[in-house]
């Protein structure tokens, strides 16, 4: 699957990084949002990832020299230029204004006439995705692959009766994706065998800031294999809060000192989104009928509140400037 220009739909948290992936692997990109605020502010978030790496590349020789620096004394000139020269920036500033130039803001689906993979990233709930799903089936050639970013939903439900139905799939990145490299792919009932391998294959191509993308295949289930197994942990968790076993802060410390996580359920569940966790956490209770995926009180008030997470600064903790 040769994939020249992609069309990225719902510029927020995930399809502006979705965007940035693509084009950071030399992709052109359509990123649309409902209006021209949204989809600048989408933009945005692309300048603002590209510009973290740039930063991030621009600082390691200064850092490495600090750091020598502290543990031997002053360098000399030519031990400086030595050191600047091996951590020299691989990704410049130049190719990051590559990478953000390749991505294109529109309102408007006519945009997506030549798209040969298009990725949509809107709110997590079939009254919004279909919409946006029929638009796109009208919109892209007869070519292209339909790809949803959906953390839950029925992709064959998704996708019934579409034109594009046997091209409809699920692409379901990480957050974020420029460091995460996990995409979890599950063809419908319709899809066609040759769309789900050549998108895994055109997946396993593409790197992100640190990593090769890793693509796996997996059957159409709500919530793949990742968010299955963290949607109880996040429950159990929120059950162990709720009975007064530990704090947050001791029960995210437990998690990431005794069971080795990067990141307690709690943080995890901030960083994700707590919109994001219930409506995950609400759709496998309600295909398995299992209590051990009920969310719990304490997920749903603070969705109730609006604090859902790192993205509107208060969640399980507060973030100052957010
Ligand atoms: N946040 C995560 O950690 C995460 C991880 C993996 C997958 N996902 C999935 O990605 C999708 C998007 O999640 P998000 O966290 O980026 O949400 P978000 O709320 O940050 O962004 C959604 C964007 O979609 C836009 N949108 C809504 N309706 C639209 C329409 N009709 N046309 C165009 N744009 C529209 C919104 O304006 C918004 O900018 C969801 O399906 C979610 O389940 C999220």
């Amino acid at each position: 699957m040769r994939v020249a220009k992609a069309g990225v739909v719902g510029a927020g948290t995930m399809g502006s990084a979705i965007a940035e992936v693509l084009a950071y692997n030399g992709i052109e990109v359509v990123l649309k949002d409902v209006d021209a605020a949204l989809v600048e502010k989408g933009l945005g978030k692309v300048r603002a990832i590209v510009d973290e790496l740039v930063r991030f590349q621009e600082a390691r020789a200064p850092k490495e020299i600090e750091r020598i620096t502290e543990l031997a004394g002053e360098l000399s000139e030519g031990q400086r230029a030595k050191v600047t020269a091996k951590l020299a920036p691989k990704f410049t500033r130049a190719r990051g204004d590559e990478v953000v130039a390749r991505v294109r803001g529109t309102t408007d689906y006519s945009d997506f006439r030549d798209v040969d993979l298009v990725i949509e990233a809107v709110f997590e709930e079939y009254s919004v995705k279909r919409p946006v799903l029929e638009a796109l089936d009208a919109a892209i050639p007869d070519y292209a692959v339909l790809g949803s970013n959906t953390s839950s939903l029925s992709i064959t439900r998704l996708a019934r009766g579409l034109k594009h139905v046997r091209e409809t799939l699920v692409v379901h990145f990480f957050n974020p994706p420029y460091t995460l490299p996990l995409v979890e792919v599950a063809g419908g009932i319709e899809t066609r065998e040759d769309v789900v391998t050549d998108t895994v294959d055109f997946l396993q191509g593409l790197k992100n800031h640190r990593y090769p993308l890793v693509p796996i295949r997996v059957k159409e289930s709500p919530a793949f294999v990742v968010n299955r197994l963290l949607a109880p942990v996040l429950a159990e968790a929120c059950a162990a809060l709720e009975s007064g076993l530990a704090s947050s802060r001791d029960i995210d410390a437990a998690m990431k000192a005794g069971a080795g996580m990067p990141m307690g359920p709690f943080e995890l569940a901030d960083l994700v989104g707590l919109d994001v966790s219930l409506e995950v956490a609400e759709t496998l209770y309600r295909e398995f009928g299992d209590p051990k995926f009920r969310p719990s009180l304490t997920l749903r008030r603070l969705v109730d509140a609006g604090h859902l997470g790192r993205k509107t600064g208060q969640g399980f903790y507060e973030y100052a400037g957010t």
